[in-house]
């Protein structure tokens, strides 16, 4: 599962997927409010667990935090380092090789973790979630920005599948959600669409409990559309966004936990 992330098309397809200039707005958003729902501290420590190619540590440590940055893929961490040290930011986030599964950090290490767009890509999520919750600080926050089973886009798919007779069946049906094995590049995606219920449920048992949840994009079919289609469906994730769309009908939602 892990060589999909290690390839550099895969950095180049993301680019392309999501950020799209009009996206870019919605991101800046996003980011800045999770911040603000956190109550991050001026000039605390965030980790961003699964950084990536670093966009989201960057909008983070830009607001004035000090970010530490891990992911499992050194292309992933190559790509952060180059894009932090072209914003100039190198002094303010640290990056490190390491798997949300097997955390090397010491329990309650973090008041603040952030997690976008990871977990759903780990099949052992329990273990993922296990160990982010063992991190984070008595009275500290985690975030997790994740995608969202019963969203309207998975009913349309579904409906369009059925029409076409090509259903997509689960590999797994788990407590936490529906867990799917794409291909991409060649090689094995791993992607969860979670029961949010079940989610908040798991954290809650391990002393987290949910402090706010809201909608993210409203939908992901824009990245296989082009032009003034893509470019409206993405206008109109913005739009929902802004005022706020209900969190269950959309295809990612940004949870909050406070623990205990
Ligand atoms: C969809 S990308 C999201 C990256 C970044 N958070 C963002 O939003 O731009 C998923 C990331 O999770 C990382 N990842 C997947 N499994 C992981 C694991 N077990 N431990 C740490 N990182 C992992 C991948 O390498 C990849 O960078």
């Amino acid at each position: 599962m892990k060589a999909v992330f290690n390839q550099q098309t895969t950095v180049e397809q993301w680019d392309v997927d999501y950020y799209h200039p009009i996206a870019i707005k919605y991101y800046d958003w996003a980011v800045t409010d999770m911040l603000r729902i956190m109550d991050v501290p001026p000039g605390a420590t965030v980790l961003d667990a699964g950084c990536g190619p670093g966009v989201h540590s960057i909008r983070v440590a830009k607001a004035g935090y000090q970010v530490q940055g891990i992911d499992i893929s050194e292309t992933m961490l190559n790509h952060a380092k180059h894009r932090i040290a072209d914003s100039n930011l190198s002094d303010r986030v640290n990056l490190q090789p390491m798997d949300l599964t097997q955390l090397s950090f010491a329990n309650h290490s973090f008041g603040y973790v952030f997690s976008w767009g990871v977990i759903i890509h780990i099949p052992a999520v329990e273990k993922a979630l296990d160990e982010l919750a063992r991190i984070v600080k008595p009275g500290g926050k985690l975030a997790l920005y994740l995608t969202n089973r019963d969203a309207f886009d998975h009913k349309i798919e579904n409906m369009a599948r059925f029409m076409l007779s090509k259903p997509l069946s689960p590999i797994v049906r788990s407590q936490l959600g529906d867990g799917y094995c794409y291909r991409m590049n060649h090689e094995d995606l791993w992607l969860w669409r979670f029961d949010g219920d079940s989610i908040v449920n798991y954290l809650a048992e391990r002393g987290l409990r949910l402090y706010y949840r809201g909608i993210g994009e409203l939908s992901e079919i824009q990245r296989r559309l082009d032009g003034f289609p893509r470019r409206l469906l993405l206008r109109l994730n913005n739009f929902a966004y802004r005022w706020r769309f209900p969190a269950n009908i959309a295809t990612t939602n940004l949870f909050v936990f406070e623990k205990k």
